[in-house]
């Protein structure tokens, strides 16, 4: 893609403006000024007539009028919406009992357990969190106590979660500022000019880090979502990540993968993103998909690392691997097992790429498309200029709507189609979702 349009911020992708309420419904204008009146600036909404959900299941969302909706977009609810497993297990411990995390518990002790069979033998502890920020946060910490560094490396679009120190590594986050003195950002991996994706990403972070050292800066880690979301979906080839891992932890940094994406099956190739790679991370965070809907995150890290940030700072998460969040845990692992999610992500994934590829041949705006199992990019440009056309990638969610379709934006422009649906996604769900892309092509 050629780069001159303007970058946009990741929250305010297909955001709903409050200040364009004009021809609304009475009902819906009043349901949108209450929000409004209760979260104030901090509310976001997607479309510009928001939509009010009541039901989901499986692939499928409803809204309060009925009009069902395929689920293109969310992750969260990554086995299906409401898997009636999840719903038991969450049941089931919450009327028995649920507690803080200092009591000894078999429910949470066996999901710990089975949760770090799925790492290498490497990252045997973990710590159990409730959002991928938390997650984020806390692997920062451990990354600056077990490098003695305090520089940080990201790519330039990406997203790590919303806390303090956690908005400095999210530069798609900062709307009136750049990322704070100790972090660099370098571009997503993409071949350029000649040279492959592995080594100009390497390159980048070798550069970033002789930036770090110039300015007095020693390198704690380089945190990467191993599907790169919010920088537009960079999966291919496998294995790019390997030349960075080794310049990392040449300068004595940590490499974080952030799983909240890709973990849990979605990239078709094993339960974690960084596999695809060939690497093995010094920390690894979790959130999102982890209890299908149940707020639940987490840190899996090398014990001798846990043990020297523990010595220094206490940590302790009040609702952090509770047992009701253990039982959804426990039955999102086991569902994947059962349900062979990870084979479905890979085969559904490349058939849903293979027909957006056959689209790309007909509409010459489709550019790339990008991805691994079930998270996929297409970017949309300009077919003249070769440049990102967000006007018809916002066109393209709202007709989608229209159309029964939920679809998102990602990229550092926003006119890269994010499509990333719940894992039971079927081959017949693919082929609406691209035949109605095709049609909104053809009308436009
Ligand atoms: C890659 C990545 N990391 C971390 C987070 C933060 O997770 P949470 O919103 O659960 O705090 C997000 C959220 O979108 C994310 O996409």
């Amino acid at each position: 893609m050629k780069m001159s349009a303007a970058t946009k911020e990741i929250l305010d992708l297909n955001r709903f403006d409050a200040r364009r309420t004009e021809g609304f419904p009475a009902d819906l204008a009043e349901r949108v000024a209450r929000r409004e009146a209760s979260f104030g600036a901090s509310s976001v909404l997607f479309y510009q007539q928001p939509i009010e959900m009541v039901r989901a299941e499986g692939a499928y969302m409803y809204d309060v009028h009925g009009k069902q909706y395929l689920d293109v977009y969310n992750n969260v609810p990554s086995i299906g919406h409401c898997h009636p497993r999840v719903v038991e297990a969450i049941a089931r411990q919450a009327s028995e009992l649920n507690v803080h995390s200092r009591y000894l518990n078999r429910v949470v002790e066996d999901y710990a357990e089975k949760l770090l069979e799925t790492f290498p033998d490497v990252l045997s502890n973990v710590v159990l969190t409730c959002t991928g920020s938390e997650s984020n946060d806390l692997a920062m910490r451990i990354a600056r106590t077990g490098s003695g560094g305090d520089g940080f490396i990201v790519t330039e679009s990406a997203y790590h979660g919303n806390t303090a120190l956690v908005t400095e590594i999210s530069p798609s986050s900062l709307r009136m500022r750049r990322p704070a003195s100790f972090v660099r950002t370098v571009p997503p991996p993409a071949a350029r000019a000649g040279v492959s994706v592995e080594d100009s990403f390497a390159a980048s972070v070798e550069e970033a880090i002789r930036d770090l050292q110039a300015n007095g800066i020693k390198l704690a880690g380089l945190i990467v979502d191993t599907i790169f979301s919010s920088d537009g979906i960079y999966a291919d080839p496998p294995g790019f990540l390997r030349s960075v891992a080794e310049i990392v932890r040449r300068a004595g940094g940590m490499l974080i993968a952030d799983e909240v994406q890709p973990g849990f099956g979605r990239t078709g190739g094993g339960l974690w993103g960084f596999m695809r790679h060939g690497v093995t991370p010094d920390i690894v965070t979790m959130g999102k998909p982890m209890g299908n809907g149940f707020p639940m995150g987490g840190v899996a890290t090398r014990p001798d690392l846990l043990k020297h940030f523990c010595q220094e700072t206490g940590y302790f998460n009040t609702f952090g691997g509770n047992p009701v969040a253990a039982a959804a845990g426990r039955a999102v692992l086991d569902v994947i097992e059962d349900e062979k999610l990870i084979e479905r992500s890979s085969v559904v994934g490349a058939y849903l790429k293979q027909l957006l590829e056959r689209s790309r041949n007909i509409h010459s705006q489709i550019g790339e498309v990008r991805g691994a199992g079930l998270f996929v990019g297409a970017d949309f440009i300009d077919p003249h200029t070769g440049g990102p056309d967000v006007g018809l990638t916002t066109h393209i969610i709202n007709e989608m709507k229209q159309a029964g379709i939920l679809i998102g934006a990602a990229g550092k422009f926003g006119a890269t189609l994010k499509i990333r649906p719940p894992l039971c996604f079927s081959k017949d769900d693919a082929d609406v979702f691209v035949g109605t892309l095709d049609a909104i092509l053809i009308a436009r």
